[in-house]
């Protein structure tokens, strides 16, 4: 007898793998919110593809107080999603804020209703091949990562069985710092030369990372993130061995003329600079050039 009430909200790469997962446990009640109704998923992962049936809703009348609230909305549209928060949350529910940033509490505290934030780093790849197909691939190591605590623990029991392993971070803070460093330069860099990630092959684009790096680097320490002296050129090392084919989502968004997440990741680091009166005009530049594509794709029927 499924216990827990969970509403996923958001059905795209992420949320679709979090959905399907989260259903394959009995304990789980689990509904979607999304735009449209789906009422099956296929999920692929490794050599398996299965069908898991849905119970979505598309009214965010109709919603009502759940446990957990699993949102797996882009950042920019948490403010879209409040109507959904709204009506799901309680002072007894705990929001799971599956998003890149670091700023997931301030983002959705004030659409929840007293209910708890709890943020997550997403690590594993979650690609939407249909609105009703999600396949799920493991990058390394945890699939999720959150700061440990009680919230952390009840939070992983709901994966309990699943394919999708859940860590629990002391130090939570260096581990959001070091995937929004990733972000910083992957995203903006295709997305600007419209070229996937072997575009970090070119010698004045390393260097153009580097900078970036180490403008962020700066401000991360300053925010209280344990980040090394060479942080910048690790991450760019480890970053040189991915696959030279793979994209990045600011980058399909672009080719596909959505709105961008720039405000939540190099956003972040101009944020968080200005906080610490540190200056980040690399980031700022990468902001502006890209909330002008992104303003532009917003008008764009
Ligand atoms: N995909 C990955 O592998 C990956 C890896 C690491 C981190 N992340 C991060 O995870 C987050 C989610 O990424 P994603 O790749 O899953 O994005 P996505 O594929 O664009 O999915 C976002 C989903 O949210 C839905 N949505 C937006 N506004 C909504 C609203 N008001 N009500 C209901 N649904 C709404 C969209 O609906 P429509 O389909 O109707 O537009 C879409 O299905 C992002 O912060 C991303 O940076 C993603």
């Amino acid at each position: 007898m499924a216990g827990r009430k969970i509403a996923v909200v958001g059905l795209g790469g992420i949320g679709g793998v979090a959905a399907a997962c989260l259903s394959l446990s009995p304990e789980n009640d689990v509904t979607v919110c999304a735009r449209r109704q789906i009422d099956k998923l296929t999920f692929d992962h490794h050599e398996d593809s299965i069908s898991i049936p849905l119970k979505t809703l598309s009214d965010p009348g109709l919603a009502e107080p759940v446990d957990w609230v699993v949102l797996c909305t882009k950042a920019q549209d948490v403010a879209s999603a409040a109507p959904w928060l709204e009506n799901l949350c309680t002072p007894q529910t705990t929001v799971a804020v599956l998003q890149n940033g670091i700023a997931h509490e301030e983002r959705v505290a004030p659409h929840a209703n007293g209910a708890t934030v709890l943020p997550a780093i997403v690590y594993y790849n979650g690609e939407r091949l249909a609105p009703d197909h999600v396949r799920l691939r493991h990058i390394r190591g945890h699939d999720l990562l959150v700061p440990a605590g009680p919230q952390a623990e009840a939070f992983a029991a709901l994966f309990e069985g699943t394919p999708i392993d859940v860590g629990r971070s002391e130090d939570f803070l260096t581990y959001q710092w070091r995937k929004l460093l990733v972000n910083v330069i992957a995203n903006p860099i295709t997305a600007l030369t419209r070229q996937r990630l072997g575009v970090f092959q070119r010698s004045d684009i390393q260097d153009l990372s580097l900078s970036i790096l180490r403008e962020a680097v700066a401000v991360g320490r300053a925010d209280g993130a344990q980040l090394r002296d060479n942080e910048a050129e690790a991450i760019l090392e480890t970053f040189l061995a991915y696959p030279p084919e793979a994209g990045t989502s600011m980058y399909f968004d672009c080719l596909a003329g959505r709105p961008l997440e720039i405000e939540a990741l190099n956003g972040a680091v101009v944020t968080a600079g200005r906080r610490h009166g540190l200056p980040t005009p690399l980031n700022s530049a990468m902001l502006t050039l890209l909330k002008t594509v992104s303003d532009a794709n917003a008008k764009t029927p």
